[in-house]
């Protein structure tokens, strides 16, 4: 069933997610929506509306961590962040993100930060960046048993060797690079792609050489999926963004007004107002004042220790 069928026909209707699931939407041509969470309220919210697949990516770092790229989140951080969304889902396929340094090193390694992620997270799948040896570290975790899902063109933790947060693929040689890391990754059992930031027609030759549901974040609408940053689309992320980010909503700024409200009419007075404010029956309190008033309210207090030594 597709994200709109699932929202039209309410909660009730809804099963969960699967591979094989994405697997169809591809076949039958139903565009598959992912979107990143990172906290309980954006999972439920997620839940609600409909989404088919949510990452919980390391673009956490920058979104809600305030670090000022994806390099030093680390695997603690990515495991407390995923938990909290995995209590606000039931229906959409979980991925958690692997964050630079949890998989790089060894095949051993990969796969004890994928079970991590799904052990100690509850996450279904997990996805990591680039060819190369991530080809054989997803081949590994696909072996151990975990569903990996690939990410080519513009992947962000390597964006220093690839120059920068640029798109990726305007040349031959490089979308040759990018198209060969895709097809590795679909033969090695990838069961989805993200491609980033490659321009559309260079994306399209690239969907049509792999078997796997492909998912675009500024790949143009060849893709059999879309995947943004919730940050980014619902507006609470300030400065640049990337040409790919629709934005949807401006929740930023009704949060700054809000809060700017709230401290103003702190400042004034105003709240709290008697709507927020507890009643106590008249003959309670006149017993709380005749205890107050007593000569002899401090002597009740005990204090029972003795100083250590
Ligand atoms: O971390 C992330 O949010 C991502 C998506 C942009 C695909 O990797």
């Amino acid at each position: 069933m597709s994200s709109a069928a699932r929202q039209e026909n309410g909660p009730e209707d809804r099963s969960p997610v699967t591979i094989t699931r994405l697997a169809e939407m591809k076949e039958e041509g139903l565009p598959i929506a992912m979107i990143t969470a990172y906290d309980f309220p954006s999972a439920q919210v997620v839940e609600e509306v409909g989404v088919d697949v949510v990452l919980v990516g390391d673009s956490a770092a920058n979104c809600v961590l305030g670090y000022d790229s994806t390099v030093p989140v680390g695997m603690d951080e990515m495991t407390i962040l995923s938990k909290a969304v995995r209590r606000g889902l039931k229906t959409p396929l979980l991925v958690g993100d692997l964050p630079f340094g949890s998989y790089e090193a060894s095949n051993e390694l990969a796969i004890a930060s994928a079970q991590r992620l799904v052990k100690e997270a509850g996450c279904d799948a997990v996805k990591l960046e680039g060819g190369g040896a991530s080809i054989d570290r997803a081949s590994a975790i696909i072996s151990a048993g975990i569903p990996v899902m690939g990410h080519v063109g513009l992947t962000p933790q390597t964006a220093t060797a690839l120059g920068g947060m640029r798109a990726q693929g305007r040349t031959a040689d490089v979308a040759i690079k990018v198209a060969e890391d895709a097809i590795a990754l679909d033969q090695a059992g990838c069961f989805a792609i993200v491609i980033e930031a490659v321009p559309q027609a260079v994306a399209e030759m690239i969907v049509n050489k792999v078997e796997a549901p492909t998912i675009g974040i500024g790949a143009g609408n060849v893709t059999a999926g879309q995947v943004l940053v919730l940050h980014d689309l619902a507006g609470i992320n300030d400065g640049h963004m990337a040409k790919f980010v629709k934005r949807y909503a401006d929740v930023r700024s009704e949060m700054r007004r809000g809060v700017a409200d709230y401290v103003a009419e702190v400042r004034s007075g105003a709240f709290p107002g008697p709507e927020h404010v507890y009643s106590v029956d008249p003959a309670e309190l006149e017993r709380l004042q005749q205890r107050l008033n007593r000569e002899d309210i401090e002597s009740n207090y005990s204090w029972d220790w003795e100083p250590l030594p």
